[in-house]
């Protein structure tokens, strides 16, 4: 690194290493623009390079942003470039540049926050709508055995397959551009956090990759549009409603999963709130 930056003077100032696997490399150069231009040149070579200020206001608000997300003591969220020290997390879920989503926003919490309390260990999950890959990784760290992973931005899905491989986990996740035919389901676990009218729109090719026993949670829409959009998801029937603000998030299974006609219900009752 030190020799790569050395050919575009560069000056390395510091060499840190905010966790237990990675070291941060932090190297100064004389203008903004060129500071862009290098992250982008080493970017293309495979590394999380990114450009930030050395002071101010901006500066203040990068260390903001880039602290880790923590849920609880099973699961982190954090940049890969964070300065943040992140030793004593647990389970880190490692994001790169590019793509959409790094857990911050609310509608992803949400989700995060479902599987959390909901993966039991060797699922297999859809991630549609991946942005990033955050659900689907959050996801692998928790115990899933395999992702697949969708987007319709080629942008979100070359972003997700560079962040699976940042966290090992490229040989669990395959992700694309198509979403997956119901040859290739179902699956245990689908998650969406891609706003109301995708899911509406998707709400026929979705239901069918649903397992049996298995559950579909939807996110990006609002506390009103709730009702709607179960009645889209038909005949899969609401188990879970939770709330962060403006936003909403449904989990839905087979009414016969609910209701323990394959067994033990995984899910519990319905608990509308
Ligand atoms: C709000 S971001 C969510 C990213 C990430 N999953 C998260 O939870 O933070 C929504 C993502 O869904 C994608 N998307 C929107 N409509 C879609 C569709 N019909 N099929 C697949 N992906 C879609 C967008 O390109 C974007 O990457």
């Amino acid at each position: 690194m030190r020799a790569r930056l050395g050919v575009v003077s560069a000056r390395v100032v510091d060499v840190g290493a905010p966790g237990e696997t990675r070291r941060l490399v932090l190297a100064t150069v004389n203008d903004e623009a060129e500071a862009w231009r290098l992250a982008a040149v080493l970017r293309a070579a495979g590394m999380a390079a990114v450009a930030r200020l050395e002071d101010g206001a901006r500066w203040e608000a990068w260390i903001r942003h880039t602290r880790p997300i923590s849920f609880g003591e099973r699961l982190s969220v954090c940049f890969a470039w964070s300065e943040h020290d992140r030793t004593g997390l647990s389970n880190v879920v490692e994001l790169g540049p590019g793509g959409f989503g790094n857990g911050e926003h609310p509608a992803t919490r949400l989700l995060i926050e479902e599987l959390l309390g909901r993966i039991t260990g060797g699922e297999s999950v859809l991630d549609l709508g991946c942005g990033s890959g955050v659900l689907g990784l959050c996801a692998l760290r928790l115990g899933a055995s395999c992702v697949v992973a969708t987007d319709v931005k080629e942008e979100a899905v070359e972003a997700t397959r560079r962040n699976a491989l940042l966290n090992g986990m490229d040989r669990q996740l395959r992700a694309s551009l198509a979403l997956p035919g119901e040859s290739e389901g179902p699956f245990d676990v689908v998650v969406a956090n891609v706003g109301r009218s995708a899911i509406v729109e998707l709400a026929p090719r979705l239901v069918p990759l649903v397992a049996p026993d298995g559950w579909l949670a939807v996110s990006g829409i609002s506390p009103p549009q709730c009702t709607l959009v179960a009645g889209f998801l038909r005949p899969l029937v609401e188990v879970e409603r939770r709330t962060s603000g403006e936003w909403a998030a449904l989990v839905l299974a087979h009414g016969a999963s609910v209701h323990g006609e394959h067994g033990l219900p995984r899910l519990g009752i319905a608990r509308p709130r």
